[in-house]
């Protein structure tokens, strides 16, 4: 096991009747601004409920966060805060609003400059507005961790950040609220939380078991769950499984002394940048194929995965890697997230400008011990057209 450091100072509140504590953890007099996205908390009650927490503190609100959130957009909320003079944010709605969130608390107080510098340049965040967040969607783990995913308009462009002044002070995970999810948006939740996972665990045999079973955890719980929420988002037990796995499937836990390779993830965010495609969707295409290339590189843990997650027992080694590429993606599929480029419309230009991208930015070795390369991006993606 590789040395670590783990902290997780988030707060979490699971379940129906948890929202009225979150008035007693904002500072008595504090100006808040409530931040949303496209409506949806107009009609599951959400609103409802936070305002009604809220009764006592002065509220500005701020909605119209999109899908894979804007910098413009983020950039007209830190205008409004500076000027009214803003203490604490509260974001509720799904990862996008959080994300958007995050970035802004630390842009409202970021002194160098253009905050863009943030996610385009690396640079270090040094402070931030505290915020909480209220969870209507389980994906990303945004609300248990210390990352957020931006993206400008202006440049088709799509970094991510991370910080441990980006941490939600407390987050309200709720169910019931995630109950009026379009079918997809459950599927596309499942497939995420289940990629966060592999990108953690599907490296090489470090010796961490702890680390494994707790991650085949997940995945089981995912697989178990994942249909059962497809099928009907409105189950709340089942939303409840999927929403503590989504959440721990990014907080940082399993993350604990073993290697990571979060390539699937940086070539999914090209595809979203430059297609629009939903972020899941996105990884659901990006593994299969990446698999295929590194299928020797990855042998030792695809074994595993295939033996204690989809109980693959016999056959050759071959066989047995074949068989659990082909499993996670007929499980995607089943859930209605198509895993082909040509699905989407997407052909080989996009991949030609992916590859030319990375190596314009010098991304020359993502992942674990520097696998994807350019040219293994472009493999990968073209396994998929
Ligand atoms: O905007 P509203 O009206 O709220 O509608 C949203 C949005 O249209 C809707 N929605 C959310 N909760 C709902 C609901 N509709 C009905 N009922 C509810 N209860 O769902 C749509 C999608 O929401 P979004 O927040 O975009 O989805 P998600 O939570 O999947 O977030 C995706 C974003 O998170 C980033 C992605 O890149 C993407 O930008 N990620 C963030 C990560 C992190 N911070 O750690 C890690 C992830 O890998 C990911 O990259
Ligand atoms: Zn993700």
């Amino acid at each position: 096991m590789k040395d670590f450091e783990f902290h997780n100072p988030v707060k979490i509140f699971f379940g129906k009747e948890q929202m009225v504590k979150i008035s007693s953890l904002i500072p008595a007099g504090n100006k808040v601004m409530l931040i949303y996205g496209g409506g949806s908390i107009f009609k599951n009650g959400v609103y409802d409920k936070v305002k009604e927490a809220l009764k006592g503190f002065s509220v500005t609100e701020f909605g119209g966060i999109e899908p894979n959130p804007y910098y413009e957009t983020s950039m007209k909320a830190v205008k409004i805060i500076k000027e009214e003079k803003i203490d604490f944010i509260l974001a509720a709605g799904g990862g996008s609003v959080i994300d958007a969130t995050k970035f802004i608390a630390a842009a409202a107080v970021y002194e160098n400059g253009d905050p863009w510098k943030i996610l385009s340049e690396n640079e270090a965040v040094k402070a931030s507005l505290p915020f909480g967040t209220v969870l209507t969607l389980p994906a990303t783990g945004t609300e248990m961790n210390k990352n957020s995913v931006i993206s400008r308009k202006s440049t088709t462009e799509k970094f991510a950040f991370s910080s441990p002044y980006s941490y939600p002070q407390f987050s309200v995970l709720l169910p019931d609220a995630a109950g009026s999810l379009p079918r997809n948006q459950a599927a596309n939740g499942v497939v995420d939380a289940f990629v966060h996972v592999i990108e953690q665990y599907l490296t090489y045999p470090v010796n961490a078991p702890i680390q494994d079973r707790f991650a085949e955890a997940i995945l089981i719980t995912l697989i178990e769950e994942g249909p059962k929420v497809y099928a009907n988002p409105a189950d709340y037990e089942s939303m409840s499984n999927l929403m503590w796995s989504a959440t721990m499937a990014l907080n940082g836990l399993i993350m604990c002394g073993v290697p990571g390779d979060w390539s699937v993830h940086s070539i999914g965010h090209e595809l979203t940048a430059l297609h629009g495609i939903d972020h899941a969707r996105t990884l659901a295409i990006v593994l299969p194929g990446l698999w295929k290339v590194l299928r020797e590189e990855k042998s030792g843990k695809l074994l595993q995965y295939g033996q204690r997650v989809w109980n693959i027992t016999s056959g050759s080694e071959e066989e047995r890697i074949n068989a659990a590429i082909e499993k996670t993606a007929d499980f995607f599929e089943s859930l209605g997230i198509k895993t082909r480029l040509s699905d989407y419309g997407v052909k080989q230009d996009t991949i030609d400008k992916i590859v030319r991208r990375f190596e314009e930015r010098k991304w020359l070795a993502l992942g674990d011990r520097g696998l994807t390369t350019p040219e293994v991006t472009r493999k990968a993606l073209e396994f998929q057209l």
